[in-house]
């Protein structure tokens, strides 16, 4: 199969040096990449550094090549085009046609997804003009994705950061994979994802906890915060996994942290899902020094303490037309299989929905892909093919949305 063609359109802002990270995760994630910069991005990376990081000559106008045809025939082959950063001036260009160099040419002529990943100051996010290309551009099927917030160029900190180059390669592999996967679709709708393993402490050095790498309840956060949901991710201990651009995360550590958090932030939510692993037990003694071999005394026997679920407190507990989303991570058993235990267990917490793993044998955790099934309360059983967590991402908060409209 050949790989998939991506054009990396590259605008003239700072964040410019970080489109060679995307370009690399996407050549070594097995895409051929053409880079196209406006010429206001050579100010701040070389054409050459492009050039031997995609193995392809980069060029910004539509005077070179012209036999070739350029200015159509790079946005026409396509499979993908990626806008990154996109400043202010491409995406007025952009959503008014205006075609003056090589990249602008391909924004008309492509005919695949498009997505441009802003990054600009906050003023200039915010302003009304740049508002309305944005909702121009979105309204004719492209998409524009949500920047980060923090520090921008200057000592100032605010929205208008370009998300991480880790969730922009994610996030076009999502749109090759299945191009419609981030509509407008959660806009106005207030979200809570928890994520990642508790960590329930023994000593001031231990502790118990659990494999969860935390990436399907940030690919969850990352794809409704795209979709347009305002977000709170709250998030245990997961490896390291970069901010999903426009979500709030809060840091928790035991599962009665995430408790209190998950609560306070479901009190004006319209969708919780509960992705995080939740320690169900608690050593009941917290040591407050360093537990030591102790010579010729008994080893020390752990007592442990049940810890709230918090799952089956958030349905008892939801709010009118709230909609409760667990997870299950199951291994079939003597008793019955995966999916006979994920059935039992969505009657016994009585979510409207639970997304059910297949663990064991290197399944689910750590892992980039997922699969499983999708149960609903109304007894509706999707199966989910092994994806890109993101796309497992995606097929949920459909049917969270259809869910809502009912
Ligand atoms: N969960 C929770 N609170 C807990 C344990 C789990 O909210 N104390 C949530 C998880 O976030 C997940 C769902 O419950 O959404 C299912 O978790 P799982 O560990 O599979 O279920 P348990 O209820 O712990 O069932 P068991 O371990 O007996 O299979």
């Amino acid at each position: 199969m050949s790989k998939p063609r991506v054009v990396l359109g590259v605008g003239g802002g700072i964040a410019a040096y970080k489109a060679c990270e995307v370009l690399r995760g996407l050549t070594e994630s097995g895409h051929d990449v053409r880079v196209v910069p406006t010429e206001a991005a050579l100010n701040f990376v070389g054409a050459a550094t492009f050039e031997a990081l995609s193995g392809h000559p980069v060029h910004t106008g539509v005077f070179t090549e012209v036999p070739e045809v350029q200015h159509v025939r790079v946005g026409k082959e396509a499979d993908l085009v990626l806008v990154v950063p996109a400043t202010a001036n491409l995406l007025a260009k952009a959503a008014h046609g205006l075609a003056d160099d090589l990249l602008t040419n391909t924004l008309l002529t492509a005919r695949c997804p498009v997505a441009f990943f802003p990054a600009m100051h906050t003023e200039m996010w915010e302003h009304p003009a740049t508002r309305d290309n944005v909702a121009l551009l979105r309204s004719r099927g492209m998409v524009v994705t949500e920047p980060d917030s923090g520090r921008l160029t200057g000592a100032d900190t605010g929205k208008g950061r370009l998300a991480n180059p880790a969730e922009i390669v994610d996030l076009a592999r999502l749109l090759l994979a299945r191009p419609d996967a981030l509509p407008r679709d959660l806009e106005g709708v207030r979200v809570v994802v928890s994520a990642g393993g508790t960590r329930e402490p023994l000593d001031p050095v231990r502790y118990l906890g659990n494999r969860s790498s935390g990436k399907q309840g940030y690919a969850l956060a990352r794809v409704a915060a795209q979709r347009g949901a305002e977000v709170t991710l709250v998030a245990a201990h997961t490896v390291a996994l970069p901010d999903p651009a426009g979500a709030t995360v809060q840091r928790v550590s035991t599962a009665e942290e995430l408790r209190q958090a998950v609560h306070a932030a479901a009190r004006s939510a319209d969708v919780v899902v509960m992705a995080a692993a939740v320690a169900d037990f608690r050593p009941a003694n917290r040591a407050e020094h360093k537990i030591k071999k102790s010579d010729g005394r008994p080893d020390p026997v752990i007592t442990l303490d049940r810890n709230a679920d918090i799952l089956a407190e958030l349905v008892q507990n939801r709010r009118p037309g709230q909609v409760v989303v667990g997870f299950a991570a199951e291994t079939g058993d003597e008793h019955g299989s995966v999916l006979d235990h994920a059935r039992a267990k969505l009657k016994r917490k009585g979510a409207d929905l639970l997304v059910v793993n297949a663990v064991g044998d290197g399944k689910a955790f750590g892992t980039e892909d997922n699969s499983g099934w999708l149960l609903g309360a109304d007894a509706t059983e999707q199966p989910l093919p092994l994806a890109q967590k993101a796309a497992l991402a995606s097929t949920v908060w459909d049917a969270v949305v259809s869910f809502m409209k009912r």
